[in-house]
């Protein structure tokens, strides 16, 4: 049996009641993915990806070129496509290694994804320049990234595709969205979630939020009814959590032949490469979106904990400045012992994201050191919009 020791500040944005009758005035927002002409709202960001590959069409050339500093869900989606990844090393400020890059693409290349780290985007023009001298598409990972410019480049705006992953960014417990400022995207079907699916995410949604005491004079009234009643969603070890949504579907995976340690598996479900966004999750992005002044917000968040960090022994900044136009997603900080504070900070209730803690054992090793020293020493801490209160 597992003890996981509960978390003071939540890990993703909490839906609150009060950001649906805030106001929008004085702060307009920064770019973002919804600016794309083109959009295809989806499940999951790793499902986007999937899409994404589907609609290139990987026949013949089945490369697809990704950062040796990863995740399940964008290494999942490739295979279950029928891709083979092939890894490039990064620099030490997370940026493509163009060098590196360049060596690894053979005839069968087809698909460069390039990922914005933690939502500090990178510089994509020199990459862009590359994948249209050898005819490569560029898939702009977005995942970390929602809101932002750098060099006068909105986010999504260098990829052939973007992929985002609403759900970190929004009160939401599911949403990915695939979005082109290139390419139509109106010959991918998707279909539409069913009732019960609708339902789960709206519940769901809500029942994160009460945990967090979100939800006004409606907290107690949402416990009472949902975690006490025995309704069909209630989950079979009786925990008050509703199942989540989250698909979990190894089987699909393994009749196909593809395998995964449970540690790197991300939840990736092919089945539901096809499923659209929820209405409750459209709905919200949507009515939220206007409120959700992230930049301005989430930049004070990343300085207190910049300073907070600055000459903190035993760990530094991945990115000691937050330059203009980023809107970060967490706050990643480089830790010289991870190990021997890992369990300490969990113990406190720090919620710690540890992205690419799991690297695929099928990548070579020393494909890239610096990939290899971040998968074991960074610990993101999340930006939540606000702290936590009423936690029970
Ligand atoms: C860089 C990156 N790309 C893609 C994904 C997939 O997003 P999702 O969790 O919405 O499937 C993730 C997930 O964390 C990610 O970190």
């Amino acid at each position: 049996m597992t003890f996981t020791p509960p978390e003071h500040i939540p890990k993703q944005p909490v839906f609150d009641l009060l950001a649906l009758t805030g106001s929008s005035k004085g702060s307009p927002s920064p770019p973002s993915l919804r600016d794309a002409p083109y959009q295809c709202p989806v499940n999951r960001g790793s499902l986007a990806i999937a899409l994404a590959l589907r609609h290139i069409g990987l026949s013949g050339r089945k490369e697809v070129l990704v950062p040796a500093y990863h995740c399940g869900a964008m290494i999942e989606p490739i295979l279950a496509e029928g891709g083979i990844p092939i890894f490039y090393r990064i620099r030490a400020d997370t940026t493509v290694d163009l060098e590196d890059m360049a060596r690894r693409r053979t005839p069968a290349t087809r698909v460069v994804l390039v990922p914005h780290f933690f939502g500090f985007l990178q510089p994509l023009q020199a990459v862009r320049a590359w994948c249209d001298a050898h005819d490569l598409i560029l898939i702009e990972d977005c995942a970390h990234a929602f809101f932002g410019e750098t060099e006068g480049c909105p986010v999504g705006t260098q990829g052939d595709y973007a992929i985002g992953s609403t759900w970190k960014f929004f009160p939401l417990n599911e949403g990915g969205c695939l979005v082109s400022f290139r390419h139509p995207l109106n010959t991918i079907k998707t279909r539409a979630p069913s009732l019960s699916e609708e339902l789960k995410a709206v519940v769901n949604t809500l029942e994160y939020a009460s945990t967090y005491g979100r939800l006004g004079s409606f907290n107690a009234l949402f416990k009472k009814y949902f975690f006490t009643s025995r309704t069909g969603w209630s989950n079979a070890s009786g925990q008050n959590r509703l199942p989540s949504l989250r698909p979990t579907n190894l089987e699909t995976l393994r009749l196909r032949k593809i395998s995964f340690p449970p540690p790197f598996h991300s939840g990736f479900d092919p089945k539901r490469t096809t499923l659209s966004g929820s209405l409750w999750a459209r709905w919200v992005t949507e009515k939220i979106f206007p409120f959700l002044h992230r930049r301005k917000k989430d930049g004070k968040n990343y300085q207190t904990l910049l300073e907070a960090s600055v000459n903190l022994p035993g760990c530094h900044p991945l990115f000691p400045h937050l330059p203009e136009g980023i809107v970060p997603h967490v706050f990643p900080l480089v830790m010289d012992q991870p190990l021997a504070v890992f369990g300490k900070l969990k113990f406190a209730g720090v919620p710690i994201i540890r992205f690419g803690e799991f690297l695929w054992d099928k990548m070579e090793k020393g494909t890239c050191p610096i990939s290899e020293d971040y998968s074991r020493r960074i610990f993101s801490i999340p930006l939540p919009p606000k702290p936590a209160k009423n936690m029970n």
